[in-house]
């Protein structure tokens, strides 16, 4: 099919949609705070992942004006393992924002929704349409797929232009009612039947009659997405600091991955242990032991968008606990309960943890 013949679709896809919606918290109201919350959450992670973080943080966070005050603290906690800060601190900034500029109120307007921070086209267009009923399309990653079997389009679906092309030519054949439920029957549509990597389940697919790449057996060749480039590899060396029950994190600086997040004292570079053991004294550790985790083949790899980290890690345990030199002190417990800690150092943690438990250190 052709993009000109987009309006075939609505009917089938609402009809479709009608039936086969899955049930889930976010769609029980069109409370644009929960749709907000939801939409961010989603971007990140899937659907059954985000569910129980997105119950716990309405349950702690029920309102915009809860959000705008809650500490950073505990905000990151909430939103630990979700990754990306950022998309946390935007939250609270743009809750901010709607309590001084719009009375706390959240704003109607699409136009406005998307001067708030960490909000682009995709979570504009899902919160006007959903929450607001206006003719707004959010174009992701699942809808991308779906428009582009449905057409056998080649472009490159990571091109803005093409993005915002596929929204304007969905956006002329929005319905009158249900445009929620449209957008949302697009998303749903990539998530459940149309789905990436693997076979779609095009039998059970409402437009099957309409698709190209069906109708060709093609659908593997779609999307199309231009090659990413390499990732940057950073070498790392973590270090897991006690004293007693009590372990050494520091606060991140300055600009860049992971800034202003808690973390495990860490040294560029793969460090030896006279190096690493230098570095300590200048920081005024005052250390019993290092131990070097048993090397298990390779480092350990966290993944970021653009860098990957491959961590080398070291016990280092101490005499006492050194004063003013920055880190803080806190226990295993406050650690796990308390601290967000990120996904990357909380990864190290657990692998010391329990190689510290089956006594695996050279
Ligand atoms: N993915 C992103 N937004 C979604 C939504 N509203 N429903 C289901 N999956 C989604
Ligand atoms: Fe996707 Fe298959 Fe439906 Fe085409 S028929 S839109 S490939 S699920």
């Amino acid at each position: 099919m052709e993009q000109s013949q987009f309006g075939e679709i609505v009917a089938p896809l609402l009809d479709w949609y009608n039936q086969n919606k899955r049930c889930l918290p976010w769609r029980a109201d069109k409370e644009p705070y929960h749709i907000w919350v939801s939409e961010i959450m989603l971007q990140q992670t899937r659907v059954e992942a985000v569910i129980p973080y997105y119950e716990r943080f309405m349950k702690r966070l029920p309102s915009i004006l809860s959000l705008a005050d809650c500490e950073n603290e505990e905000l990151f906690k909430l939103w630990e393992g979700l990754g990306y800060y950022s998309r946390a601190r935007n939250l609270k900034k743009a809750a901010q924002e709607i309590r001084t500029r719009y009375q706390g109120v959240f704003p109607k307007n699409y136009d406005e929704i998307l001067k708030l921070p960490g909000i682009g086209a995709y979570t504009a267009g899902a919160i006007s349409s959903i929450a607001f009923g206006e003719p707004r399309a959010a174009v992701d990653g699942n809808v991308l797929r779906v428009i582009t079997r449905l057409t056998q389009d080649c472009h490159d679906i990571t091109d803005t232009k093409f993005r915002a092309e596929i929204t304007q030519a969905l956006e002329r054949v929005y319905p009158q009612t249900g445009r929620g439920d449209f957008t949302q029957s697009l998303m749903e549509l990539g998530a459940v039947a149309c789905v990436p990597n693997g076979k779609p389940k095009c039998a059970e697919c409402p437009l099957a009659f309409l698709c190209g790449a069906y109708q060709d057996s093609t659908q593997s060749q779609y999307p199309v997405k231009k090659k990413k480039t390499a990732r940057k590899i950073e070498q790392k060396t973590v270090l897991l600091i006690k004293y007693q029950d009590k372990i050494a994190i520091g606060k991140r600086e300055g600009k860049g991955v992971l800034s202003g997040m808690w973390e495990l004292p860490n040294l560029d570079g793969e460090l030896t242990k006279p190096q690493i053991l230098q570095w300590l004294s200048e920081q005024q550790f005052d250390i019993k032991e290092i131990q070097k985790m048993k090397d298990t083949g390779k480092a350990l790899k966290h993944i970021f968008t653009h860098i990957e980290w491959h961590m080398t890690c070291w016990i280092v345990t101490c005499e006492s606990v050194a004063n003013e030199n920055g880190f803080t002190w806190v226990t295993t417990g406050q650690l796990e309960k308390e601290i967000a800690l990120p996904t990357a150092f909380k990864k190290v943690y657990q692998k010391m943890q329990e190689s510290f438990s089956e006594g695996a250190f050279s």
